[in-house]
């Protein structure tokens, strides 16, 4: 079928076969479906849904628009997870090396921050020396001798995603549960994948602000992923308030390495990684509830391995030795760190957590447009949870900036995201729902 016919099937509402999908997808990656009929079939899309078998077939399709990985040489369970992005959301740094402590091979390839929400590979780039886009024979040696290795995806994985999203991007097409479905899995799928667990964050830090549109993604993910032939089970987790007590690039590295050696743990941030890390040993086989998952990954974490293979993990990739001895020696920091204070007393009741990531943004640890360079060094320390008691001047967080000027901006930007009542409001569970 020409381009402009499967648009016209799109359009009125009718169901497309899978080898139209293909097709189009291979046009899409060789460019000889336009930009327009790329957009307008997304428009098609977001207007009219997709059944679940078309979702699989446009996976499937993105998946072998390029390289797709296989593991044949390791001898374990091959599992990765992946978040749909929120703020102070360190888990992957954390969440990688235990699941490798654990027997699993997480061969983690992540994206970098836009807009609000921050990106793993950002936080990671700010370790001096680490390789995050290491070529595939370098990628594989660390997974294969360390366990796991978080990296950026390369050019070669679901190169028809990257035309597609960027398309979307600037169509007003990104928020379709399908289009959504097919960019994430297809990914995953290249990566070769034999289980995938998914954090789907829900709140007003995250793409989905309300429990239903986050159930509705996480079940159209977990259905599809299934119908692509990839065991796979989401976590919908709270994002109205930042996960770690931390937002930024370094200053969330420090978060996560005071969590792997056990100097400071924020509980919610707690939670959901090992409540993440107990989905992957049971999807990848390695335990046979989540119970005994769950004991297997906090002893991981308390018994020092998983920060051992953290360690490892930078070595491996060409950071420092021993990283996890003195991170911040390591790591740049902002030259001015300023308090920002409580103005009345009461209790923090809520977030505006968007907001919190655009403090970042404001500070120049995020970025806009997927070409920004982001400063690594800046950021906010110090949030607290939802429920605190506060008085009037207490600190409500610790800005890392360059200048006075990203001060005052940011002091007013947080005010006006923190809210402080007089009476306290408990913060809802962390963890909201799960699928598959
Ligand atoms: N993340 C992706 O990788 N793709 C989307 O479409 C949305 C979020």
């Amino acid at each position: 079928m020409l381009p402009q016919e499967i648009i016209r099937t799109k359009r009125d509402g009718n169901e497309l076969d899978p080898a139209d999908i293909a097709s189009f997808v291979r046009g899409l990656t060789d460019g000889s479906v336009s930009e327009g009929q790329v957009a307008a079939l997304a428009m098609a899309i977001f207007f009219q849904g997709m059944s679940r078998a078309e979702a699989v077939a446009l996976t499937l399709s993105m998946r072998d628009s390029g390289e797709v990985l296989s593991w044949p040489e390791l001898d374990r369970p091959v599992v990765d997870k992946h978040s749909t992005g929120g703020v102070g959301d360190n888990v992957s740094l954390m969440l990688a090396p235990i699941a490798a402590a654990c027997g699993l091979a997480v061969p983690m390839i992540s994206g970098r921050g836009l807009g609000h929400t921050g990106g793993t590979l950002d936080k990671m780039e700010s370790i001096p020396g680490y390789t995050a886009m290491p070529d595939n024979a370098l990628f594989r040696k660390v997974v294969g001798s360390v366990g796991c290795a978080i990296i950026g995806q390369t050019g070669n994985l679901a190169p028809a995603d990257k035309r597609f999203y960027g398309i979307r991007d600037v169509t007003a097409t990104v928020e379709s549960v399908p289009l959504i479905t097919a960019s994430i899995l297809s990914k995953k799928l290249a990566a070769g994948l034999g289980a995938l667990v998914l954090d789907v964050k829900c709140g007003n830090g995250a793409f989905m602000d309300n429990p239903e549109r986050a159930q509705e993604l996480a079940r159209s993910l977990v259905e599809v992923a299934i119908g692509a032939g990839m065991p796979t089970s989401a976590l919908v987790t709270d994002m109205n308030q930042p996960l770690a007590s931390a937002a930024g690039n370094a200053v969330e590295v420090i978060n996560a390495a005071d969590f792997l050696t056990g100097k400071a743990r924020d509980s919610r941030l707690q939670e959901v990684t090992l409540a993440l890390a107990a989905e992957m040993l049971v999807s990848g086989g390695l335990a046979a509830n989540s119970d005994e998952a769950f004991v297997r990954a906090l002893s991981a974490l308390e018994d020092g391995s998983a920060a051992d293979h953290f360690n490892r993990m930078v070595a491996a990739l060409g950071g420092p030795l021993d990283f996890l001895a003195d991170p911040e020696k390591h790591l740049q920091k902002a030259p001015l760190v300023a308090v920002c204070t409580a103005q009345r007393e009461g209790y923090v009741t809520g977030y505006d957590t968007r907001g919190i990531g655009l403090c970042v943004v404001t500070l120049g640890g995020g970025r806009t447009r997927p070409s920004d360079p982001v400063d690594h060094a800046v950021g906010l320390t110090g949030l607290l949870p939802i429920g605190t008691r506060v008085e009037k001047d207490t600190p409500i967080a610790m800005v890392h900036a360059r200048t006075e000027d990203q001060v005052t901006m940011v002091r007013a930007q947080l005010r006006g995201a923190v809210q402080i009542s007089e009476a306290a409001t408990a913060a809802s569970a962390v963890i909201l729902g799960r699928q598959g």
